[in-house]
């Protein structure tokens, strides 16, 4: 009786899932007048743009774009011998690519102070800073400086390194600090007295997963209302690519009930290369407003080319939005008004 009730529940899980992932695939297609596509993109020549997560998926997919439009491209990855890979395939489809990599591990905190410090060595401008990588629905554990691992990746580690570069951003014309959020913001809340799920307390992989990509649109808001109040014309946005076939789910494969899932995802996922529209215009639409969050234009936002969503009423708590900001700033130690020699507030 309770394995038939399993399996009928499964099975009716199961095409609800199929129902929604075969919808989104129909957005898959070629544009209709006045969709923004990459061949709105602005020419990128002289820009430096740095994308987290650039080996693979979403930030793969942008990384190729913002080079093929001539901006200098920096993939900062976890894996080095992975961004070889990636950055051999993008130099294979774009020679001339002023593309490289650098070393970033978002889940520790040293390795972001690191890459801050490499990179400003480097360079004198930071025109966009694409905070993309991230880790989703992975099972309890922690990062290197003991925060929960998906608040600590997806947002603490982000937080961060905006933080480091932001005298940069602030001294350079026009940039932008464009961060990826998801749907599954809507199924997060904030907790501020069990942020981290401390040893494991309440954890479950999706309200973890939802509250990290929560907290990434709480941390776009404040930094945008930081940018105003400064005067400058910096603009914090965000995106999310609705449902796209990446690797993303890549450490569910060794589940047995996830490989149909996961083998049959590349006939109903839309590609990377259109969940990665909504990134890439958050980042150069010169129509794009500091607080604007792109998404994609068809049902329920699951697939298509990139307009204006709304995020959750939760994403504009302001009390959530400075509560977030000033945990964030003790966790990290970062805080932007003392890097930038201003006062923020
Ligand atoms: N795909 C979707 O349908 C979807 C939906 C909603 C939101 N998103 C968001 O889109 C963004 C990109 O994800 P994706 O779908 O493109 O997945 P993906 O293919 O798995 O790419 C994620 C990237 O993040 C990197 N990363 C993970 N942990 C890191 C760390 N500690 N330090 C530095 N880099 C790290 C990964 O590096 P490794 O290759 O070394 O693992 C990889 O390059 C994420 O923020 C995700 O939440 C995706």
């Amino acid at each position: 009786m309770n394995k038939k009730l399993i399996g009928g529940v499964t099975a009716v899980l199961a095409g609800i899932g199929l129902y929604r992932l075969i919808s989104a695939r129909q957005h898959d297609k070629a544009p209709a007048a006045g969709q923004w596509t990459t061949a709105d993109m602005p020419d990128l020549t002289g820009k430096v743009i740095i994308v987290t997560g650039g080996n693979s998926g979403i930030g793969f997919e942008a990384a190729k774009e913002f080079a093929r439009k001539g901006a200098t491209t920096i993939l900062a990855c976890r894996s080095m011998n992975k961004a070889g890979a990636a950055l051999t395939e993008l130099k294979a489809e774009l020679p001339d690519a002023a593309a490289e990599i650098m070393q970033l591990d978002l889940a520790s905190l040293d390795s972001v102070r690191q890459f801050a410090a490499a990179f400003q060595a480097r360079y004198d401008r930071l025109d966009v800073l694409v905070n993309n990588a991230g880790i989703m629905m992975v099972p309890y554990g922690t990062t290197a400086d003991g925060f929960e691992r998906q608040l600590g990746t997806n947002h603490l580690g982000h937080f961060a390194l905006t933080g480091l570069l932001f005298d940069l951003l602030v001294r350079t014309p026009g940039a932008r600090v464009v961060t990826v959020s998801s749907a599954a913001h809507h199924r997060g809340s904030m907790d501020f007295d069990n942020l981290m799920y401390e040893n494991g307390e309440g954890y479950t992989p999706m309200g973890a997963y939802g509250r990290s990509k929560l907290a990434n649109l709480l941390f776009t808001y404040e930094l945008q209302r930081r940018f105003a109040a400064l005067g400058t014309d910096v603009r914090a946005t965000a995106a999310h690519p609705g449902i796209s076939q990446t690797n993303l789910m890549g450490h569910m494969a060794d589940r047995w009930y996830y490989k149909p899932v996961l083998l049959a995802a590349p006939l109903f996922l839309q590609s990377a290369a259109m969940g990665a529209l909504p990134t890439l215009r958050a980042a150069v639409d010169p129509a794009a407003q500091g607080g604007e969050y792109f998404g994609p234009d068809g049902p329920g936002e699951r697939g298509g080319y990139p307009v204006i969503v709304e995020s959750s009423e939760d994403a504009h708590n302001e009390a959530d939005v400075r509560r977030l900001w000033e945990v964030s700033e003790e966790l990290t130690g970062v805080r932007f008004g003392e890097l930038a020699g201003v006062n923020g507030r």
